[in-house]
């Protein structure tokens, strides 16, 4: 499926390395070639032996080895990779390449190359949480470099929380384009979960979407092959692997952050459930219950999905319609008014479709297009829906759909 491609597969001294053994064999089985570069801190976790069997070559450390640089030096290393992906990526790998340190043959490959490069972080939890450590991963992801994880859970220093590598099944999903994917070469942007307004320092006018559909069509999305854009509203959900993430709050804020990269963008599917008012005012200092009313004048939102169907170059717009009846009504209404390509209805109402982990939905487009999708967990919805919007956003194909 993978087809021949090429992972440069970094390992740097962190007890996770144990896992870089079955990451070898796990992305072997996918059909790469896999040429792992070791630091010396790698070499106290995990023998080269074990790598160079896995991988079928030979293991290179050393930026100074006459004989491997030879062979196939460290620029022809940084050239010959489709993507390196370093895992695990200690603390000291980050603070490394975000200070672009060549002083080693891993640093050095990763200034020289431009592949795209995946760290999959592995640490303590405190030293995750430190400050050089937050501010190294924001300079990292600014400079386009992908953080897979880490996950959050027991680690192998006996404490519990975010630093764990994730697991290898999990990497070889996020590295591995799909080139014979149906999303392929394309790029989705999708909104998912609440906004939250505020209202003073401590309140804010939210609503009850936890995010799963759209961070389930982020994932389908990202195994068709395509590059996935999810920006997300406060959600309690872990980033699909391979998906770049922009966390936002406000439905302003998710204006902003859609706007400033859709136009690079094929598809646009609008998950998210916008708050439709905000409040007018702000209270700078919280509001003390003085009156037996309280009354908030709320302003509209900007219309997120529409303002984007109403760009003049504009990618397939897909939207949500969350409605309590006449669905197909109202669904087709919205279709209509906002200019979509599709819209994907669905009943809400006590038990169904929020926060919950099933759902079923009615998918209709411009001239009386209709498909049903019967109740299923989320994620299969999600492949299903993620199939169909493919097809249909290739013109020559949608004519042959029913
Ligand atoms: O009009 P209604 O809110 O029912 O439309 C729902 C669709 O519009 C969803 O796709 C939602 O993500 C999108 N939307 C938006 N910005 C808003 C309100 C809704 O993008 N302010």
């Amino acid at each position: 499926m993978a087809g021949q491609q090429r992972v440069l597969l970094g390992v740097t001294g962190g007890i996770a390395a144990y896992k870089s053994a079955e990451l070898v064999r796990a992305l072997r089985e996918r059909g790469c070639e896999v040429q792992v570069v070791m630091t010396r801190g790698a070499r106290e976790f995990i023998g080269a032996a074990t790598l160079q069997a896995l991988s079928g070559r030979p293991v290179r450390e050393d930026l100074w080895d006459a004989a491997a640089e030879a062979a196939m030096g460290h620029i022809e290393l940084a050239r010959w990779a489709d993507c390196v992906l370093i895992a695990p990526a200690t603390a000291q790998c980050l603070a490394r390449l975000a200070h672009g340190l060549a002083d080693d043959l891993l640093s050095t490959l990763c200034l020289a190359t431009d592949a795209p490069v995946y760290l999959a972080p592995a640490m303590n939890r405190l030293m995750w949480a430190h400050p050089a450590t937050r501010a190294n991963c924001e300079v990292l992801a600014a400079r386009g470099v992908t953080l897979l994880g880490p996950g959050i859970g027991d680690q192998a220093c006996g404490e519990t929380g975010p630093g764990r590598m994730l697991e290898p099944q999990a990497l070889v999903a996020a590295v591995l384009k799909d080139p014979a994917g149906p999303l392929a070469g394309r790029t989705v942007m999708i909104t998912a979960g609440p906004t939250r307004e505020p209202i003073d320092p401590v309140r804010y006018l939210t609503n009850r979407s936890s995010g799963k559909m759209g961070f389930a069509l982020a994932a389908a999305a990202r195994e068709a092959g395509a590059r996935v854009v999810l920006v997300t509203g406060p959600v309690a959900l872990a980033t699909p692997p391979g998906v770049e993430r922009v966390d936002v709050e406000t439905a302003a804020e998710l204006h902003e952050a859609v706007h400033r990269r859709v136009g690079d963008c094929d598809i646009f599917i609008g998950a998210a459930a916008v708050a439709d008012y905000r409040p007018r005012e702000y209270a700078g200092e919280k509001i003390k219950k003085r009156d037996a009313t309280l009354t908030l004048t709320l302003d509209r939102s900007p219309d997120v999905l529409a303002s984007v169907a109403a760009l003049a170059s504009r990618p397939f717009t897909v939207g949500f319609a969350a409605e309590t009846c006449e669905v197909e009504r109202h669904a087709r209404e919205k279709l209509a008014r906002k200019q979509l390509d599709m819209i994907v209805a669905n009943q809400v109402g006590p038990g169904r479709a929020f926060d919950t982990e099933d759902n079923e939905l009615l998918v209709l487009w411009p001239e009386e297009g209709c498909q049903v999708f019967a109740r299923a967990p989320k994620r299969e919805l999600a492949e299903a829906l993620i199939a169909l919007i493919a097809t249909r956003s290739r013109p020559e194909d949608a004519a042959v759909v029913p």
